[in-house]
């Protein structure tokens, strides 16, 4: 039976950058809204946790906005939101092992910023590959090349660009189509979606000249003949290695530049691809069934605990009623009511393909990274545990309420709202986080749905690597001299917990044989 093949993508950035006003553009573009300022409000109130869990209350009650589906250019687009602000957590980083492609937008005037770093960290090292989009060209920003260059830089990613901006800020009249060339033309003041395009291929037309002064003209040329000069053309299989970056330019609050940012990811970017098992590759045209679960959603009203969790499929097709296997507890799995994803709401599907994200109601059967199949044991690679660059001792404030507590813990690192370590010789607790809000949250949600409660205290350590050794000896004298920064995780993995990152190099140096891993799966 043949199906429209996925788009599946989320979009990396730094707050601020425009997301939010990029995502509402490419619902617009691919007709999925009628009008601007509907997707969403935007996160409200960054920064505090009542504002938080206020906004995960109302996303519990509508959830439409983590997955936005819409059919674009002959193909079914899955666009994965990832929290990007306040509540930068885990779950951006996981929402990214289950997109097969991505988009990073990067702010024209700030260039590239830390929490793009970040995100673009995990896409490389998982080789997805990356469009990148320039923004707010409407703006006086950086200069081009030197952004390109800070991208190629900082994130060790070549990039190839598929237009280029005439002028920047007041000045700013278009951009070029290098693959194309003709022009595309700014009007700040335009309320049509569409811009005017004019043939660009003799830069000195009169239609050229009519529309833009000499001296853009001529930076423009120089711009081109430059372009040319250094940055390769584009080559599919190395934007498919994640390895170039194709990169375009425009404004989104002005929907200038989005129809041919959402051209150019319909023609680039990848279908479902293939995803690692620990026994073996998983092609997404398999007749049987595969996908796992990257992020669980609480629902955070106490009367009702169950959850939602997202299941990305990576092969074979999932059907209501029909009964799965859970591998890891070997237990059936069967759901009336799939959760299919679309741009304003989320509704029952029959059928979901390899690229789509459906929801499950759970009842606590499923924890980050589970696999459901047809009956194969599968452990899907690539859904790791990042290292938290932040850490506290959490203390149990109420021991009447102490299995509350342990249960609270358990559930929360289940659903990757923290990591939990426990160090190996005093057995104290520590939560590990990305993001400070998850501490925030943690405190809340202990309170609130489980009637327990803790406090934090700060800890030395800022890092955590996962360490293993096939050698004994060195395993044995490494443990016994640093067995105080040992511990435990939620799976009882060895973690070594460093002070910074100097002391960790160093301890690295000084135990070659120790293998250090800034993922659980190294
Ligand atoms: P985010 O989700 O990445 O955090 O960014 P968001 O889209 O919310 O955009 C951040 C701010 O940048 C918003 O302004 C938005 O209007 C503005 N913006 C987005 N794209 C462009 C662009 O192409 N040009 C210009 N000049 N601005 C852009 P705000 O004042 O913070 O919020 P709002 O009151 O406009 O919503």
């Amino acid at each position: 039976m043949s199906h429209l093949p996925r788009l599946t993508f989320a979009i990396i950035s730094h707050p601020d950058a425009g997301k939010t006003t990029i995502t509402e553009k490419l619902l617009l573009f691919g007709g999925a809204i009628q009008a601007a300022g509907l997707v969403k409000a935007k996160h409200g109130g960054r920064g505090t946790v009542s504002d938080f869990m206020q906004m995960e209350k109302e996303r519990g009650v509508s959830i439409s906005t983590s997955v936005m589906g819409f059919d674009f250019a002959g193909r079914k687009v899955n666009l994965l939101d990832t929290p990007g602000h306040a509540d930068f957590s885990e779950d951006t980083y996981r929402t990214l092992t289950a997109v097969d492609s991505a988009l990073m937008v990067i702010d024209s005037v700030k260039g590239v910023e830390e929490r793009t770093r970040k995100l673009c960290e995990i896409c490389r090292m998982r080789r997805t590959p990356i469009i990148t989009f320039l923004n707010k060209l409407d703006r006086e920003g950086k200069d081009p090349f030197e952004v390109l260059d800070e991208v190629e830089r900082e994130l060790n990613l070549q990039v190839t660009p598929l237009s280029w901006p005439i002028g920047q800020g007041q000045a700013f009249k278009g951009v070029y189509n290098l693959l194309e060339d003709n022009i595309l033309l700014f009007d700040a003041h335009a309320t049509d979606l569409e811009a005017k395009m004019i043939d660009g291929k003799d830069l000195d037309s009169a239609e050229v000249k009519g529309h833009i002064a000499e001296h853009l003209l001529t930076k423009l040329k120089e711009d081109l003949a430059m372009i040319r000069g250094v940055y390769p053309t584009l080559n599919q299989a190395d934007y498919l290695k994640g390895t170039i970056s194709p990169v375009l330019f425009g404004s989104a609050l002005n929907n200038f530049g989005v129809r041919e940012l959402l051209n150019a990811l319909a023609k680039y970017a990848p279908s479902a691809g293939a995803f690692a098992t620990e026994q073996r590759l998983i092609q997404p045209d398999e007749p049987t069934l595969s996908g796992f679960i990257f992020k669980i959603h609480a629902n955070l009203d106490p009367k009702h605990r169950d959850r939602i969790a997202f299941m990305r499929i990576c092969s074979g097709v999932f059907e209501k009623n029909k009964l799965y296997t859970h591998p890891r507890t070997g237990k059936t799995y069967r759901t009336a009511t799939p959760l299919a994803f679309m741009a304003q709401s989320r509704e029952a599907t029959d059928k979901a393909y390899p690229g789509d994200i459906i929801g499950l109601h759970d009842t606590g059967l499923f924890r980050i990274g589970d696999a459901i199949t047809e009956g194969e044991r599968l452990d899907f690679k690539g859904i790791p545990a990042f290292s938290p660059q932040l850490f506290r001792r959490i203390l149990n404030k109420d021991p009447l309420k102490s299995k509350q507590f342990n249960r609270a813990l358990t559930e929360l690192s289940e659903e990757g709202v923290i990591q939990v370590f426990t160090t190996y010789y005093s057995k104290e607790r520590l939560i590990g986080a990305v993001g400070v809000l998850q501490f925030d949250v943690t405190q809340f949600r202990l309170t609130s749905e489980y009637g327990a409660s803790c406090s934090f205290e700060g800890v030395d350590f800022n890092i955590a690597c996962w360490v293993s050794s096939p050698n004994k000896e060195a395993w044995d004298r490494f443990f016994g001299f640093y067995e105080n920064k040992i511990a435990l995780d939620s799976k009882e993995r060895f973690v070594f917990l460093a002070t910074n990152r100097w002391t960790l190099e160093r301890t690295m140096e000084d135990h070659p044989q120790i293998h250090f891993a800034f993922t659980s799966e190294g």
